[in-house]
């Protein structure tokens, strides 16, 4: 393992494994591969651009050619795909963009990993492959698949793609399964930063359905040391759960924010809820355990840590709400707030 393509590193997750792994392995070389769609942004490359062991090429793993000529240029050896699109909301209301990145750019990355025998590949897969989640279930690695929003089912495409390339071609794959995550660099469009922004503006905030949903929060850098491990150490061909171990529901993970942020509970509104809205993730990490891995972050540490890093950079975020974003905001959320009745 030297050259590393991390495909989807300008995004939220693949950023922090970009930033840790640069500090963390000065002797590979870090070869960011980003799309940049609306999610991806060089700002949360900043802290690495000058590193002499990073680099960046703009492309879509959707891109046959793109992506042979980046593995070539590089003599890349390891690929570790975070590149997806990832917002459920947004795959409701334009899926077609999820197939071909979740599915098709997945198979094209597969294809070219084969062909280049390249050592070792990583994907970047999410719990709501697992599908809603009943009683006191933890899923296991080896539960069946049952998705239930276009973007799940997109991501459990790409998931078993990974599978039939290791099973048909021997290629040495390793999958993550990651919870909910949340940080700093994330996107505001989901949960945490959107109420954390929107709070801070004395904006409404749009809970949908009773709020009761239960998430399994996970701190980005734990989510981006799992990676790392699972990497480092997976057994080929194995996938592994990446848990925050942190059910919550959304309500209470919502008035503690407002109590961090000072902001009062009347910002709330109980809107109407999102379409085929999974009640429950939870998972089972023991099998990443055993390869060493230990959440270092408490949730109370990481969810004060977060609002205080939107709080102290809002050169990062206010610049990402306007244009593309207002007019997401208003599909996915005008009607919502009237039907709650906030005027727009
Ligand atoms: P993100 O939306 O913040 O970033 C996605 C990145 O992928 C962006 O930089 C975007 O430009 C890039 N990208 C999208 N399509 C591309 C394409 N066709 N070619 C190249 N680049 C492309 O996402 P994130 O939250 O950082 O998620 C990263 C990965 O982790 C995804 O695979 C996601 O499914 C998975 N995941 C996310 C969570 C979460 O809570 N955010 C939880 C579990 C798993
Ligand atoms: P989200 O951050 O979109 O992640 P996911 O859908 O992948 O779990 O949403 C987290 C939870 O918060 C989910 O149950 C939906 C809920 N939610 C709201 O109540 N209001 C919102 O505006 C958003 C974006 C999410």
């Amino acid at each position: 393992m030297r050259n590393i393509l991390v495909t989807g590193g300008a995004g939220f997750i693949g950023s922090a494994y970009v930033r840790l792994a640069v500090e963390k392995y000065p002797f590979y070389n870090i070869v960011v591969f980003d799309k940049l769609t609306y999610a991806g942004n060089l700002d949360n490359l900043l802290p690495v651009k000058d590193r002499p062991n990073y680099r960046f090429v703009q492309g879509d793993i959707a891109d046959r050619e793109a992506v042979r000529g980046a593995i070539e240029e590089y003599g890349i050896d390891t690929i570790v795909n975070f590149a997806a699109e990832t917002h459920v909301d947004r795959s409701i209301l334009d899926p077609d963009a999820f197939i071909i990145s979740n599915v098709v750019g997945v198979h094209i990355l597969l294809e070219a990993a084969h062909r280049h025998k390249i050592e070792r590949f990583l994907h970047v897969s999410t719990d709501e492959v697992y599908g809603d989640i009943e009683g006191n279930y933890f899923s296991k690695e080896s539960d069946p698949f049952a998705p239930n929003s276009p973007y799940a089912a997109s991501k459990a495409g790409g998931d078993l793609m990974v599978r039939a390339y290791h099973v048909t071609h021997g290629l040495n794959t390793v999958i993550t399964r990651g919870s909910n995550t949340f940080g700093p660099y994330q996107y505001p469009e989901k949960l945490l930063p959107l109420f954390i922004t929107e709070a801070m503006d004395d904006r409404p905030l749009p809970v949908y359905g009773d709020g009761m949903q239960v998430r399994d929060w996970l701190y980005v850098d734990d989510h981006a040391m799992g990676v790392d491990a699972v990497l480092h150490n997976g057994e080929p061909g194995e996938a592994y759960n990446v848990a925050g171990e942190n059910l919550q529901h959304n309500i209470d993970v919502i008035r503690r924010l407002l109590t961090l942020l000072g902001k009062p509970e009347s910002l709330l509104r109980f809107v109407p809820d999102r379409e085929g809205h999974d009640r429950r993730y939870a998972m089972d990490c023991a099998k990443l355990r055993a390869l060493g891995w230990q959440r270092q972050y408490t949730f109370d540490d990481a969810l004060a840590r977060t609002v205080d890093w939107y709080k102290q950079n809002e050169w990062w975020w206010r610049k990402i709400k306007t244009g593309e974003y207002l007019d997401y905001y208003r599909r996915q959320y005008a009607a919502r707030l009237a039907a709650a009745g906030v005027s727009s």
